[in-house]
């Protein structure tokens, strides 16, 4: 790519982008996020919140060591003991009962997402061997022994095969992450190639062939089934999708793993597109997209206006910008005094309103005032002269496609990111 072209898009980018920042600032106030982390602290306690809240403390306070950051991989640092990956790969780690995944769960898929919480707390504690065991423990379950699909898609439950659209968050972004830690490029491979085909197997078992609209089922297979198109499923989707997208792309395996990324770019963006078309007129997503007996679903919404501002990233297109942004404003004024995200789906059944904290949501939020700053870092670079924005563009897009070309220039961007922290 020329430095025109990339500067012509750069800029491109940030014409298309610059009507939201008069809307909304940076995003949620420091007032706002201190309240959202503490409900998140206060709340979580199922296996997918605590991995859920790892992924988003992550993101917030630690973006060079999210798959997000510049150069994840190997991790350029230890995370310290208080650092909320690792006091909660601990806490698991302490109580961890005599099984081979990490928590007790009838889902084999959520307490992998607390994967890399443990790896990153097995940097933190080099000289206990619980991390690594426990790690290699709950690789051993997803891989060996939960049951898979005629197409290889390993269950989201242990007891039978059944797929849900959670488990494209909870277990490929974690199998990628391992293989990207790895020194031996076959096993390296191995891992990625896993995690890109889980997610092409989960595709293949939950879009939704009948309506070929781009939407997804929520549940198939297994003794029963939501078919219908759950908002907050799409997320966990696309999500898991990114997240596999920037560990590839960012590995040492990046130019055998090639083929992959705009194979995971077009599943990203089908679902970011399909979902935007039933935004409703105030920015939100109802629980089930497309049914208008449904209720708005705050922690979707944000879920989705996040990855929406991640594929921005990647692609360049800004097609969706406006309605993340739309959906972004929402979500700001749906904050209440607490720092409670309101009006959200029950995260224990998922067909219902409810007025407690859902811990998911609370992290969505979170992801989702991450992606804005990073998105803003990058469409308003241009601040000081042309010249020296054009390298610090060329740095984002590059770490965000995981292009090595200017490896030598990332680190001035990382630190940029870090000054950013709210
Ligand atoms: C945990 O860390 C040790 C070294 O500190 C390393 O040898 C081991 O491979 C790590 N475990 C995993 C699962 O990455």
């Amino acid at each position: 790519m020329t430095n025109f072209s990339l500067l012509t898009r750069t800029i491109t980018l940030f014409l298309a982008a610059a009507p939201a920042l008069a809307l909304l600032d940076h995003g949620l106030s420091h007032d706002q996020l201190a309240g959202i982390r503490q409900q998140l602290r206060d709340h979580a306690h199922a296996s997918w919140e605590y991995g859920t809240a790892s992924e988003a403390f992550l993101e917030i306070d630690n973006a060079d060591l999210s798959v997000y950051g510049p150069a994840p991989f190997p991790p350029p640092r230890a995370l310290p003991v208080d650092a909320w990956p690792v006091s909660n790969a601990k806490y698991i780690v302490d109580n961890k009962p005599n099984t081979k995944a990490l928590m007790d769960d009838g889902a084999a898929g959520d307490p992998m997402s607390n994967g890399i919480s443990v790896l990153l707390a097995n940097a933190t504690y080099p000289t206990d061997p619980r991390y690594n065991a426990a790690f290699m423990d709950q690789l051993d379950f997803i891989e060996n022994v939960v049951p898979k699909d005629a197409n290889g898609a390993i269950s989201h439950r242990v007891s039978e095969v059944q797929l849900w659209a959670d488990s494209v968050f909870m277990v490929p972004p974690i199998l990628a992450y391992y293989g990207a830690l790895q020194t031996d490029l076959d096993v390296q491979y191995k891992y990625l190639n896993m995690a890109v085909s889980q997610i092409r197997a989960y595709r293949q078992g939950l879009r939704d062939e009948s309506t070929n609209n781009g939407l997804w089922h929520h549940v198939m297979q297994g003794s029963w089934n939501d078919a219908r198109h759950w908002a907050t499923g799409h997320g966990w989707a696309v999500s898991g999708i990114l997240r596999v997208y920037q560990t590839v792309a960012k590995s040492a395996s990046r130019d055998s793993m090639a083929w992959a990324l705009p194979e995971l770019t077009s599943y990203a963006e089908e679902i970011v597109a399909a979902v935007w078309q039933h935004q409703q007129p105030d920015g939100s997503l109802f629980n089930y997209l497309d049914e208008p007996g449904s209720f708005t679903e705050m922690s979707a919404t944000a879920l989705m206006a996040a990855c929406t501002y991640r594929l921005a990233l990647i692609t360049d297109a800004t097609a969706h910008i406006p309605a993340a942004d739309k959906a972004f404003a929402l979500v700001k004024n749906s904050i209440a005094e607490d720092g409670r995200l309101k009006n959200v789906v029950n995260p224990y059944d998922f067909t219902n309103p409810y007025d407690g904290v859902s811990p998911e949501g609370q992290g969505f939020v979170l992801m989702l005032q991450a992606a804005y700053r990073d998105f803003q870092a990058f469409s308003t670079g241009i601040d000081d002269s042309l010249g020296s924005a054009f390298s610090a563009f060329a740095d984002v897009i590059a770490a965000a496609k995981g292009d090595n070309k200017v490896h030598g220039k990332r680190e001035p961007h990382a630190r940029r990111w870090g000054s950013r922290h709210h």
